[in-house]
C-alpha cells in the first residue's frame, strides 16, 4: 500500500494583507510551504501532491523539483473540493496524508504516529488553550469521534470544548473519496468541507481513530503576520536548543537568527545577536563575536570573527581572524592565518597564507600571495569606470599605508611599496618603489587664524 501525500496550499491568506500568497512568507529564512514539502518529504510517499490556486504560478515557480504534483484549484471552494481534485490521481487501494500548506512545524514524528492509526482514518487532533476558530472534536460517551464541527457551527457547548481538528488527515484514499462524494456544501461558506467526512463516516459504520499531539506549536496555522512573528519566535527556539544539544555554545539562544541551514561542528561559539541566512558552516572551534551577520559561507577550524562583521559568499580557512567591522563580500577566499582588521572591505579576492590587511582598506578583485602585509588605507583600485580589474601581489611583498594600487596591476615577490604611493604600473620582485611628489616647504606661510 503506497502513501500518497496531499499538501492544500491554495487559500488566499487575506488577514496576512499583503500581495504574496500566504505560503511563500519566510519562516527561518524558507517559505511556510517548503517547511511543509520538507516534513513530507521525510515520509517518503509515492507522490506529492500541492493543491494550488491564489499567486498559482508564482507558487509553482518557486518550487522547481520533479517530485511535485501540481493540483490546479481554480476556485476555493472548500478544503474537501481540495481534496478531491487531488485524489483523482491516486489509487483507491492507496493511503493519503492531508497536510496544510500554512502549518510549518508539524513533526514528521507526529505525522508517522498518525499514519499508525489511519488504516481507515485517522485525525490529528490537540488539545489547545484557545480553541476559538478551530472545528472541534466531538466525541460520544464511549470517547469515539463522531463529528468535527466548525468553529461557527458550534453551539453553546461545544464552543468549549478545548479539543480540535487540527486539519491533518490521513486514511484510505477510497474511502475518502467515497465519503467526500457525499458531502455536501449545505453551510454558510457553501464550501465543501473535508471535515464533514467524520460525521458521515460515523453514520456509515466506518472505523475512524485518532492520534492526538501534545504540541499546541506544531499544529498551529499561520493566518496574519502576528502569527507569523510568534512563529517565527517558536521556530528560532527549536533551532537554538537543537544547535545547544549538538554542543554550540550560544551565549543566548534567543538572540540568534537562523534563516537557513547552519552546520556547526565541535565547540563552537556564538556570541548575541548573529544572523546567520542561506547556508553556512562552522568548523571545530570557530567563534563568532556579537552582531555578526553570516551568509552562505564556511568557516574554517578555530576561526575567530570579532564583532560586528559582515561575511557574505566566502571561504575562510583555518586559524583566521576577522574584524571587528569588517566586510567580507561573495568570492573571497581567506586562507589559513589570514588576518582581517577593522573597516576592511574584501571583495572577489583570494587572500593566501599568514597574510595581513588589518586596517581600512579595500581589496577587490585580487589575488594576494602569501605573508603579505597590505599597510593601512590600501585601496585597490579595480574600476576604471566601465570594466573590473584584477590586482596581483606575490609573496612577501610590503604595501605601505595609504597606497592605492590601480589595476590592472601586478606587484612583484618581495617587493616594498612606500607609503602614500599610488602605482599604476607592474613592479618588479624585491624592488623598493615610493610615488610621491616632493614635499614643498614654505616659510612665508601663516596657518589662518580664527577672528
Ligand atoms: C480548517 C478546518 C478546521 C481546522 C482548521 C485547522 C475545514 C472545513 N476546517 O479550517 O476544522 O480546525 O483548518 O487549522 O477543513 N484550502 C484550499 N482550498 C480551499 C480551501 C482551503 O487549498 O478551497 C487550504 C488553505 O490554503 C489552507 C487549508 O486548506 O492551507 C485550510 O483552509 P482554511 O480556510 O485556513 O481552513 P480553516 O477555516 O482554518
Ligand atoms: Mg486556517
Amino acid at each position: 500500500m503506497s502513501l500518497h501525500v496531499i499538501i492544500l496550499a491554495a487559500g488566499q491568506g487575506t488577514r496576512m494583507k499583503s500581495s504574496l500568497p500566504k505560503v511563500m512568507h519566510s519562516l527561518a529564512g524558507k517559505p511556510l510551504l517548503e517547511h511543509v514539502i520538507n516534513t513530507a518529504r521525510h515520509l517518503k510517499p509515492e507522490s506529492l501532491h500541492i493543491v494550488y490556486g491564489h499567486g498559482g504560478d508564482s507558487v509553482k515557480s518557486q518550487f522547481k523539483a520533479d517530485d511535485i504534483q501540481w493540483v490546479h484549484q481554480e476556485q476555493q471552494l472548500g478544503t474537501g473540493h481540495a481534496v478531491q481534485l487531488a485524489l483523482k490521481d491516486i489509487a483507491s487501494d492507496d493511503r493519503v496524508c492531508i497536510q496544510y500548506g500554512d502549518v510549518p512545524m508539524l513533526s514528521v514524528e507526529t505525522l508517522i504516529a498518525l499514519l499508525k492509526e489511519s488504516d481507515t482514518l485517522g485525525v490529528l487532533t490537540a488539545h489547545v488553550e484557545d480553541p476559538v476558530g478551530y472545528g472541534r472534536i466531538i466525541r460520544g460517551k464511549s470517547g469515539q469521534i463522531e463529528a468535527i464541527v466548525e468553529d461557527r457551527d458550534t453551539n453553546e457547548q461545544q464552543k468549549y470544548i478545548q479539543e480540535i481538528n487540527t486539519g491533518i488527515l490521513a486514511g484510505n484514499a477510497g474511502q475518502i473519496k467515497k465519503l467526500l462524494g457525499e458531502v455536501g456544501s449545505n453551510n454558510d461558506q457553501g464550501e465543501v468541507y473535508l471535515t464533514d467526512i467524520i460525521a458521515l463516516a460515523n453514520k456509515n459504520g466506518v472505523e475512524i481513530n485518532t492520534f492526538t499531539t501534545s504540541s499546541e506549536v506544531e499544529i498551529t496555522g499561520i493566518n496574519d503576520k502576528v502569527q507569523l512573528a510568534s512563529m517565527e519566535r517558536s521556530k528560532q527556539q527549536q533551532i537554538a536548543e537543537e544547535l545547544m544539544k549538538s554542543g554550540v555554545t550560544l551565549y543566548d539562544p534567543a538572540r540568534l537568527d537562523v534563516r537557513g541551514e547552519l552546520i556547526c561542528g565541535k565547540d563552537v561559539v556564538i556570541d548575541i545577536n548573529c544572523l546567520i541566512e542561506g547556508e553556512v558552516e562552522l568548523q571545530d572551534g570557530v567563534c563568532i563575536g556579537p552582531n555578526v551577520c553570516l551568509k552562505d559561507c564556511i568557516i574554517g577550524p578555530e576561526t575567530v570573527i570579532k564583532a560586528n562583521c559582515v561575511i557574505e559568499g566566502g571561504v575562510v580557512g583555518k586559524g583566521v581572524i576577522i574584524g571587528p567591522f569588517a566586510r567580507i563580500r561573495p568570492g573571497t577566499q581567506l586562507n589559513d592565518l589570514v588576518h582581517i582588521g577593522n573597516f576592511v572591505e574584501v571583495k572577489n579576492s583570494e587572500i593566501d597564507e599568514g597574510s595581513k590587511v588589518n586596517h581600512l582598506s579595500y581589496i577587490g578583485d585580487s589575488q594576494i600571495g602569501k605573508r603579505v602585509n597590505v599597510g593601512a588605507g590600501t585601496i585597490t583600485c579595480n574600476y576604471d569606470g566601465a570594466a573590473k580589474h584584477r590586482t596581483t601581489i606575490k609573496d612577501d611583498v610590503f604595501i605601505g599605508s595609504g597606497s592605492e594600487l590601480v589595476a590592472p596591476i601586478i606587484i612583484g615577490k618581495g617587493a616594498t611599496v612606500g607609503a602614500g604611493s599610488t602605482i599604476s604600473k607592474d613592479i618588479d620582485d624585491d624592488v623598493l618603489v615610493v610615488e610621491r611628489s616632493k614635499a614643498r616647504i614654505l616659510t612665508d606661510w601663516q596657518r589662518p587664524k580664527k577672528k
